[in-house]
């Protein structure tokens, strides 16, 4: 049934929601936007006329949006730092929530919501988009199908070129504390998760701030990680880099296993497979190239419609709040593995905020 929606949001990637995810998803029927709202009255005129939607369902007051209009669920696309307040109002009006990554700002808030969620009963997730894009699909099944073995090792590489000022989209990760944790590597180190298998035992991670990045806070970091399954994760990251060798959507994903090597690259897959040979030596370039899997909907806009069906009693989302709360703790335990200049236990960094 298609299911009615609160979207909160319309800054820089709000829009797109407006234009792409929602739209795709208001096109099948999957869902219908019954009201928007942002602070910004400038945002909020936007969203109308992308949605063509009357005067009556546009609110530049959240609570406004919440007391006037039913809806089985809303989407929040606002900073990090103003998620909470959103998934206030949406529990005290009985709506469950799709709500943009990461969960919040900080740790203590991440593990707040989702405690707030669960003692309302009600039912968030996340939006880890880049883990639900075409190609990460693509290498997750052919690392789940088995077929190279256990995962011993993956290592992601992010190297976007945005180092003056604005390029990174919007204000606020340009005036933020760390900017590349928290915004860059919330989708990274989850991928490196996802791909090992198991939850993280403990990282170390350095970040720093390049002479020409035009940001107040760290563009560059490196992460290591040690699974708890034994297997071990490299996350590199630049938001500032030279030459964008590896940008958003183009990430280096590299997962070692037992019986071969899986490479993302660029978008393209290739797979190494171990043979009975004498000291195997490969190169890049060498190995099997794998077409992409396909289906009609990828990132946010299959995300909503996995949502809907989770509403509707399908499977849940694997992005839900409760289980999130560990790709948040990769982030802000890295935050504090930088500040303490020491290994985290990450499962007790999370415990400690329970
Ligand atoms: N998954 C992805 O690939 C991806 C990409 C970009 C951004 N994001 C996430 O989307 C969210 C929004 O990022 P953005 O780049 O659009 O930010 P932005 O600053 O460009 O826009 C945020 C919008 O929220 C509005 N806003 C601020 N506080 C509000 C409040 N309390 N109530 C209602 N509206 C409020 C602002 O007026 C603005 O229009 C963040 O959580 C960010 O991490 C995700």
């Amino acid at each position: 049934m298609t299911k009615r929606v609160i979207h909160v949001g319309v800054g820089s990637f709000g829009r797109r929601w407006c234009s792409e995810f929602l739209t795709r998803n208001i096109a099948d029927g999957t869902i219908e936007v019954v009201a928007i709202a942002d602070v910004d009255a400038e945002a909020v005129a936007l969203g109308q006329k992308t949605l063509g939607l009357p005067d009556s369902a546009c609110h530049t007051s959240i609570e406004e949006a919440f007391a006037t209009h039913e809806a089985d669920f809303c989407t929040i696309v606002v900073p990090p730092e103003f998620h909470e307040a959103v998934v206030d109002v949406a529990i005290a009006h009985g709506v469950d929530i799709l709500c943009e990554k990461p969960i919040a700002a900080t740790m203590e808030a991440s593990v707040r919501i989702a405690r707030k969620v669960r003692e309302a009963g009600r039912k968030m997730a996340v939006t880890m988009s880049h883990r639900f894009d075409q190609d990460k699909t693509t290498l997750r099944q052919v690392i789940r199908s088995g077929k190279l073995g256990k995962v011993s090792q993956v290592s992601c590489r992010y190297f976007s070129d945005m180092r003056g000022h604005m390029e990174w989209g919007a204000l606020f990760r340009h005036t933020m504390q760390d900017p590349l944790l928290i915004e860059g590597a919330v989708h990274h180190l989850d991928l490196v998760a996802d791909f090992a298998g198991a939850k993280c035992k403990t990282l170390f991670a350095t970040t720093w701030k390049p002479d020409w990045a035009e940001y107040a806070g760290d563009t560059d970091g490196i992460v290591t990680m040690v699974f708890e399954n034994g297997v071990r994760g490299v996350y590199e990251g630049s938001s500032s880099s030279a030459t964008g060798l590896n940008d958003w959507t183009m990430e280096y994903v590299r997962v070692e296993c037992e019986n071969g090597t899986a490479i993302l690259n660029n978008r393209e897959i290739e797979v190494f497979t171990r043979q009975d040979i004498f000291h195997q030596r490969y190169r890049e370039g060498m190995g099997q190239k794998l077409p992409l899997l396909q289906q009609p909907k990828w990132l946010n806009t299959w995300l909503i419609e996995k949502f809907c069906n989770w509403l509707d009693g399908g499977p849940e989302m694997e992005t839900i709040v409760e289980k999130n709360v560990q790709a948040s703790a990769l982030i802000f335990a890295s935050i504090e593995s930088v500040r303490t200049n020491s290994a985290i236990e990450v499962q007790d960094y999370v415990g400690s905020f329970s």
